[in-house]
This record gives structure tokens, C-alpha cells and sequence, in this order.
């Protein structure tokens, strides 16, 4: 029966009809003000969680004029336990504004759904697609993956030109009929066969055609989003020591490292003079490999300057200054960049 010269739609509205969902509560309805509730819901919530709270919503508030008369507090006491409750502050703004603007009817233009408070593009199509029969594509983060992986879509999915590419291959693939299989046939698939981990090829539909599932790439596509180049910053640090002794000075209780010992931080100063200047006799002075390290917001290079002291001079300092025996490094409280250089140092 199937054979790859069969379309993507032909391969998901059977699969659909024969293996997807139809008993949903917001199925086998044409109701806009149902579907619409239904898929906002959804929209960060998984069914099996949606459909408790779907039918107390519906005794509580059964049409769009119920629900845009209502005090938003009793909206928010509806939806609590769904979170996200900017979601539900849209979907009474939505409501109000489908009275005030649309008497009350859900537009059928994909256009004017997305224009709704809490409506995107995608769950503008969706919404068109089930109550209005409207050819419109949809593109959430389930239809990127699965197509992702059939067509082989290179990059990560949430870029712009990623993002423009695959709206234009979802407005490709649309069928000519029965839009409303095809849509939650999309849904189902990623839902359910085409999942992010491990997903069921072997029950798979478009497993003839899919790109991923020739070459082996299911794990690669779609691409992660690309790691963040997170802004660097130095800082020049003095390991102090008599030989026998390093000095440390506690950081201020918030910031990096807060509260933990760590190597004073030169700021613009020349090391040797920094020494100079609080009373030490200096041996030595001479800058160590630098040394890098990654926090969550920014990369931070060490540069760390060895300089070395004569010990009988080695009681000055200044407050939140200690000096710890270089033997005790190892069990001392102190950040790993920094007992690294010590290490090195040592
Ligand atoms: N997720 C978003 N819309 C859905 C729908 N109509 N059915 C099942 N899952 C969905
Ligand atoms: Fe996804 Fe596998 Fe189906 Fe390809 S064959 S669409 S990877 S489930």
C-alpha cells in the first residue's frame, strides 16, 4: 500500500485516522471558543494534566461572553494549578476583546486569530485549522522536531532563518483536504512517535522518507541550541608568599565566590609596588601562565603575579587578609581556579 512516492500528508492523515487520538474532549467539536480554550491550555501543559481542569473551565465559564463577563480573579482561581498564569490574564483579555471586537465569534482568518491577546501563529492555525476547517500550517515545538528530522533541517530550530525555513516547508506540505486529521495527526506524531528521545521510528509513518531515520541522525537533529559566548573579563591576582606562607583575603559575602578565601585582586597597580607599599621586602616578582575559568554569565581569565617575600616581613597586611600554610592548601575552603594556581605555583 505505501510506497515512497506517497506524500508526507497522505503517510500522516492515514496514520492519523487509523493510530492517532479522537476521543480528546476538544475533538469532534467545531466550537472556536472550545478549541481556542483547549489549545491555550496546552500550550505549556501536557493533555493528560489539561483535561480535568479543561472540563471544570467549560462548567464554569461555557462560552466566550461567560468568560469575558467574569472578574479575573475568578479566572485565575480556574486555571490555578496550570501555571503560567500570563496565560490566562491573555485568555480573559482574548475573551473581552472577541466580544468588543468580533461580536463575540472567533475570527476565521489565521491573520486576525494571531492577533488576539495569548495567540500565536501557530495556535492561530491550529485553532482555524479544527473549528474552521482553514488550510493554515502549524509550527510548534513538536512539528519543528518532526520535521527537523524528516527533511534533514540543519540548525537550531528556535534561529529566525531556521525558523522562516521550516514555516515555509510547513506551508508546503499542507493537504489539499482534510486539514483537520492532518493537524492532529502533526500533533499526535510528535507527541507520541516522534518523541525528543528515543523516538519510535519502527511505528512511524514517514519512517520511508525521513532523513534522520535514513542516516542514522535522530539524536543529532534537531540541532541543540548553540552554547551562548558568555563576556569575558580579567582580573590580575597576587600569590603573595614568604615560602612558606601564601596570603589570601576573603571575598565580600555576595559576588563571586562570595565569603570564600581567594587571592587578593590587583587592580591597575605594578605587583612589585603593591608589595612594596604595604611593607614587605620583595625577592622576586614574575607573572604566571594565565589561567581560565567559566562562571554562568561570564568567563574570567587569572592573571596570576608570584611574588616572593622575605618572611621576617611577612606580618604586615591589611583587614580580611590570612595567611595559610602552603601545606594546607589542599584542605582549605578554596575555589578551584584558585588552588589550581597555587598548585602550580607551589
Ligand atoms: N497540543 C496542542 N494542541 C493539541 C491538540 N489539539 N491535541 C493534542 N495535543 C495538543
Ligand atoms: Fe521521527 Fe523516526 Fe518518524 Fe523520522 S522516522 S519522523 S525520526 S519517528
Amino acid at each position: 500500500m505505501r510506497d515512497s512516492s506517497d506524500s508526507f500528508a497522505e503517510r500522516l492523515i492515514r496514520w492519523q485516522d487509523r493510530h492517532g487520538r479522537h476521543d480528546l474532549p476538544w475533538q469532534r467539536t467545531r466550537d472556536a471558543y472550545r478549541i481556542w480554550l483547549s489549545e491555550i491550555m496546552l500550550q505549556q501543559t501536557q493533555v493528560a494534566t489539561v483535561i480535568p481542569y479543561y472540563q471544570r473551565f467549560l462548567q464554569r465559564f461555557p462560552d466566550v461572553a461567560a468568560l469575558a463577563a467574569a472578574p479575573v480573579g475568578a479566572v485565575l482561581e480556574a486555571w490555578a494549578g496550570l501555571g503560567y498564569y500570563a496565560r490566562a490574564r491573555n485568555l480573559h483579555r482574548c475573551a473581552q476583546a472577541v466580544v468588543a471586537e468580533h461580536a463575540g465569534q472567533f475570527p476565521r482568518d489565521p491573520l486576525q486569530l494571531a492577533e488576539l491577546p495569548g495567540i500565536g501563529r501557530s495556535t492561530a492555525a491550529a485553532i482555524a485549522a479544527f473549528a474552521y476547517g482553514a488550510r493554515a500550517a502549524i509550527l510548534d515545538g513538536n512539528v519543528k522536531r518532526v520535521l527537523a528530522r524528516c527533511f534533514g533541517v540543519e540548525g537550531f530550530p528556535g534561529s529566525a532563518p531556521v525558523e522562516r525555513v521550516l514555516w515555509q516547508l510547513a506551508e508546503s506540505l499542507l493537504p489539499p483536504a482534510r486539514i483537520e486529521a492532518y493537524t492532529q495527526g502533526l500533533m499526535d506524531l510528535g507527541a507520541t512517535v516522534c518523541t525528543r528521545a528515543n523516538p519510535s521510528c519502527g511505528a512511524c509513518p514517514l519512517q520511508a522518507v525521513c532523513v534522520a531515520h535514513r542516516d542514522g541522525r535522530q539524536a543529532e537533529l534537531p540541532a541543540a541550541r548553540p552554547a551562548r559566548t558568555l563576556p569575558e573579563r580579567e582580573a590580575r591576582v597576587l600569590v603573595l608568599t614568604d615560602g612558606r606562607r601564601v596570603l589570601l583575603e576573603r571575598r565580600p559575602p555576595v559576588g563571586i565566590w562570595g565569603g570564600l578565601l581567594a587571592l587578593p585582586e590587583l587592580d591597575g597597580e605594578d605587583p612589585g609596588e603593591f608589595v612594596r607599599r604595604r611593607g614587605f621586602r620583595l625577592l622576586e616578582a614574575r607573572e604566571l601562565p594565565a589561567l581560565r575559568h567559566a562562571f554562568s554569565h561570564f568567563r574570567l581569565t587569572l592573571r596570576p603575579w608570584l611574588c616572593r617575600v622575605e618572611a621576617a616581613a611577612a606580618q604586615a597586611g591589611e583587614p580580611g587578609w590570612e595567611w595559610l600554610a602552603l601545606a594546607g592548601i589542599d584542605s582549605a575552603a578554596l575555589p578551584a581556579p584558585i588552588l589550581r594556581i597555587l598548585r602550580r605555583a607551589g
